[in-house]
Formats: structure tokens, sequence, C-alpha cells
């Protein structure tokens, strides 16, 4: 049976780690100039239906440098027979044999897992929706890891969208397993998921610090605001409610991990948050920080985190986006079976599924594709509640 990878929940701590160590082979080997051809005889396919830089080309640089070949659809959405209203599904069961392995990036939330059940080979995610982008968290993981020495007992802040953008969904999963604090930073309506909590404190026994906790605690020399904005203040024809911002004890943490609002997503006039988290991080706040804390960004970057802190040797989002050839090296390889390194995947039963019920997720690859089977796993502890099987998403269903 192949090794996919389409939730950062398929993957152990320990199988993170092995993941970890072999890369930090590679990367030694890297610097050295050293051939590394464990993927001389496969073909990796690349089928991003949305934009990517990194994800892609880091992937595909990953595999040129494992001595494997490429087939790239850079903009499958546009370019591929999904413009001809192929569905994902066909298209999958057809590049399984022009492919060893294929990276898929989708726009509808649960796609990777959806391909996974109909592919032959590897499916690895690059990121579906704004459900999870499991490939950035072995990013973010490892520059932790490489930059700090450690994970377990850090105390990470995450910044700015954590409600649309997918690469917090898959970090507070790989944070938790590694014993890591989380704390949360932002306005209400870009906080995280309800059911991404509920699974982090019922699988991972791990709950989420908001800084409204720290209120009572913080002198005003700990706190700034992530904007300085006073009540009241305009901007366009809104007025800005007090309580949007909540204070950042910035000396507290050991990594600011900041996201940018992923205004593709959201409808409506809820736009106007860009501007407000606009230099949630810059200069100002680092001064406060302490000298070892570090910055990380999965990027692309917009307003939220300014370009007068790059030279600052805390800065390390950069690196995080380096790291991605050796960490996806490391993965491609395992998965494939090219190397001794053996894991073990963890993927989710689908024993307990209730079928004819659909997902309330309207982002949800069972809502646009036919022929796909809604399923649910039973959500435990919490009555009625049923996790779609493809997109997590939580649905009430009354017996
Ligand atoms: C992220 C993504 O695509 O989710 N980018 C990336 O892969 N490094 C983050 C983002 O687009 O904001």
């Amino acid at each position: 049976m192949p090794k996919h990878l389409v939730s950062i929940n398929d993957l152990s701590k320990a199988s993170i780690e092995k993941i970890f160590d072999l890369a930090d082979d590679i990367d030694e080997k890297l610097k050295n100039h050293q051939t590394i051809d464990l993927c001389r005889d496969k073909i990796m396919a690349t089928m991003f239906y949305e934009p990517s830089t990194r994800t892609r080309m880091s992937f595909e640089s990953a595999m040129y440098r494992l001595g494997g070949k490429v087939i790239s659809s850079a903009d499958t959405k546009a370019t591929s027979s999904a413009a001809k209203g192929e569905s994902l599904i066909d298209t999958i069961k057809v590049i399984q044999h022009y492919a060893d392995v294929v990276i898929l990036r989708h726009f509808n939330d649960g796609s990777a897992k959806l391909a996974s059940e109909n592919s032959l080979v590897p499916i690895i995610s690059g990121g579906d929706g704004s459900h999870e982008h499991p490939t950035q968290t072995l990013c973010d993981l490892y520059t932790l890891r490489r930059e700090k020495g450690k994970i377990k007992g850090l105390n990470i802040a995450l910044c700015g969208d954590l409600r649309y953008g997918r690469t917090v969904h898959s970090l507070v999963y790989g944070l938790a397993k590694f014993g890591a604090t989380i704390f949360t930073v932002a306005p209400d309506d870009f906080a995280l998921p309800e059911h991404v909590e509920r699974r982090l404190k019922s699988e991972y026994g791990t709950e989420v610090k908001k800084f409204k906790k720290f209120d009572e605690q913080l002198s005003a020399k700990d706190v700034i605001f992530m904007k300085n904005l006073k009540k009241g203040k305009a901007v366009k024809d809104d007025v800005i409610e007090e309580n949007l911002f909540q204070p950042i004890p910035i000396e507290y943490f050991d990594a600011i991990y900041v996201t940018r609002i992923q205004m593709e997503r959201i409808e409506g006039t809820k736009s106007r948050h860009e501007s407000l988290m606009s230099y949630l991080v810059n200069k100002e706040l680092l001064e406060k920080a302490k000298n070892d804390t570090i910055v990380l960004h999965p990027l692309p970057r917009r307003s939220e985190l300014s370009y007068d802190i790059d030279k600052d040797k805390r800065a390390a989002y950069f690196k995080q986006a380096a790291y991605g050839v050796p960490v996806r090296m490391a993965l491609i390889a395992i998965l494939l079976g090219v190397t001794e390194d053996k894991i073990k995947m963890t993927f989710d039963k689908s024993k307990d599924c209730i079928l004819d019920e659909k997902c309330s997720n309207h982002n949800c690859i069972t809502q646009e594709q036919e022929n796909v089977q809604h399923k649910f796993i039973k959500v435990e502890d919490v009555e009625n509640t049923y996790r779609c099987f493809y997109c997590d998403s939580e649905k009430i269903v009354q017996n």
C-alpha cells in the first residue's frame, strides 16, 4: 500500500524525527556538493490547482537533487483537463501511471485525502483549501529544531489569520506532538477553528493559550499592541472595536509564527482586517523580544511582517523556506521506500463512518465531486457531533 501524506496527523513524532534526521544528513551532503541519487529511476508529478512558489519549486528542486525526474502542472486548474471539467479522481487515476509520487495542491478542503483514496502511488499534499499543509509544518518544525535545538517546551506564538490559513492547522498538531506550548494571537474573526482546538484537546491533551489570559499579569511595558489603533479611530468606513486586538507579551516567546490573511478565501468586508493587521511584527516589536526569539512565516508575506526586520538575526523565515529542499528530499525518499529509513503512517480509520449526510463545509471536496460518498467519524465525548473524514469539519447530526 502506498504511503500518503495528506495530514500531519498521518505522521507520528518518531516518524517526523526520522525524516528530520535524514534531512540533516542530506543537508550536510548538499553543502559538501555530494551527489545524492536515491531517486534515479523515479518520476514525481506536481499538480498545483492553486498558485505556489516555495512548495512546488522546492519539491521539484528536491526531486532533481535526488537524481529523479519531474513532470509538472503548475496551473492545473487552467491548463489540465480540469478546465474541461475532469474530476480530481479521474485525473489522479490517470497520473498514477505517469509518476511514482504525486504532489497535489488543490483549492478544496479534503482533496488530498480523496486523491489518496484513489491512487496507487503516494499522494503528498501541498495544501488543500484552508484545511492543512503538512509539508509546510515539516519545514516549520525542522526550522525550530535547527534554530532552537529542540521543540519540546518552547513557547510559540501563532499570530495572524489562524482561521483560513492552512499552515497553522497542521502546525498546531505538529507542535502538540513535540510538546511545545501554543499561544494564539488573532482577532475573533480569524481565531483557530473550534474543531481544531477540540481535536488538539481530545487527541493531544493540548490546550491553546490565548493572550486574554495574560491581561492581568501584564504591566504596560510588557504589552505591545498589534497595531497602534485607538478606540474609535476610523479605518475607511469602519470603526475599530476596542477589543479587536489583544496585547502581545513578546518577551515571553521563543518563536513567533506569523501568517498573512488569506484574502483569496474570504468573502465580503472582512478584507478590512488586512489593513488592521499591518506590521504586526516589526522592528519596534522585536526590540522587546528576547535575543534568541525567532520569527517564522510560511511566506508569502503581506504587510503583517515588516521588511525592516529582514536583517535581524532572529528573522528565520528565509532559512525556513530554504530548509524546504532537504526536508522534502527526505520525505520523498522515505515515502518512496528508497532508503533504509522506514516510517509508520497513522491513517484515520473509516470504520466508524456514518453515511448519507452532507458535509457542512461548503468548500469540502465532497461538495464538488460527483460520486463521492460522504463519510464522518464520531467525535468522542461530544454529543451528536461527527467529523468529516475528508476535511475534518464538524457536523451536528440529530438522531
Ligand atoms: C502558504 C500556503 O500556501 O498555504 N504558503 C506556502 O506554501 N509556503 C501560506 C500562504 O499562502 O499564506
